[in-house]
């Protein structure tokens, strides 16, 4: 079976002032597939997703997506195009209740009426396993909770590349079961992703291929077995500050 590349970076730099926190990062992501992407601490992942999503403009290095260079495009503009990210610290409307954020993410993706919007809110909210929730403050929300409304948000825009950064952080063992087999059905519809995760048993349970970041540079890239044998990413995360819980 021939792999379609959705997603390509090419020699993508970021620099800041006294950091390159990306050196040269080439990537094809293919098509609905499940991309880990691991690194230690400070390693230039959510950088990467800033990049992509186009929070951040790369210092040098092009980005294309189904073919087409998205380089300079907008935020705004990239998520009509089909790309949808998760903030690392989630980011909803906190005076709004649950579905309320939920029903913002849809009326920027999607046409219809009310009613409809309403009932696909209820669909993403029930797949993501926060209808309790669905009437109270997203600010009153436990972790858990707020973490599954960034992905209710981000699935609300009809996605075809989601970016996960670190969903499962900081999550009961039971509640990263439950995200698991979210991501798990989001994938079934279709939509490829890309997870950044610290937690191992959601990364290796999950993820056809695993890339690793390192100071900026991708340094491994194989299946989850592969790469908790491989030898570089083993230096890397006992070498550094090592962060990754089982
Ligand atoms: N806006 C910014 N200005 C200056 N430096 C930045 C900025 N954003 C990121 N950096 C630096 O770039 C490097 C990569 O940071 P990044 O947040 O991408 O790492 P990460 O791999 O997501 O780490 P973590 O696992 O801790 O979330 C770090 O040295 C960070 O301090
Ligand atoms: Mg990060």
């Amino acid at each position: 079976m021939t792999k379609t590349s959705l997603l390509e970076t090419k020699k993508i730099r970021k620099s800041f002032v006294g950091v390159v926190a990306l050196k040269d990062v080439s990537l094809n992501v293919w098509e609905n597939e499940i991309l880990g992407l691991i690194g230690p601490n400070g390693a230039g992942k959510t950088t990467l997703f800033n990049v992509i999503a186009g929070k951040e403009q790369p210092t040098s290095g092009a980005i294309d997506f189904r073919s087409q260079d998205i380089t300079r495009l907008r935020p705004d503009q990239r998520c009509h195009l089909g790309i949808a990210r998760t903030f690392q610290i989630p980011q909803p409307f906190s005076q709004m209740s649950v579905f309320e954020n939920v029903m913002v993410a849809l009326h920027f993706g999607a046409s219809g009426h009310t009613g409809q919007l309403e009932d696909e809110a209820s669909r993403i909210l029930a797949q993501v396993g926060l209808e309790r929730w669905a009437f109270d403050e997203s600010s009153s929300l436990p972790l858990g909770a707020r973490k599954k409304l960034e992905l209710a948000r981000a699935l609300a825009t009809k996605p075809t590349l989601l970016l996960l950064d670190e969903v499962m952080g900081g999550l009961r063992p039971n509640e990263v079961t439950e995200i698991m087999e979210a991501i798990r059905q989001v994938r079934a519809t279709g939509v490829t992703i890309i997870m950044i995760e610290h937690v191992m048993r959601a990364v290796m349970g999950l993820a056809d291929r695993v890339v690793v970041l390192h100071h900026g540079e991708l340094i491994a890239e194989g299946s989850p077995a592969e790469i908790t044998r491989n030898e570089a990413v083993i230096e890397a995360y006992l070498g550094g500050a090592a962060n990754v819980s089982a």
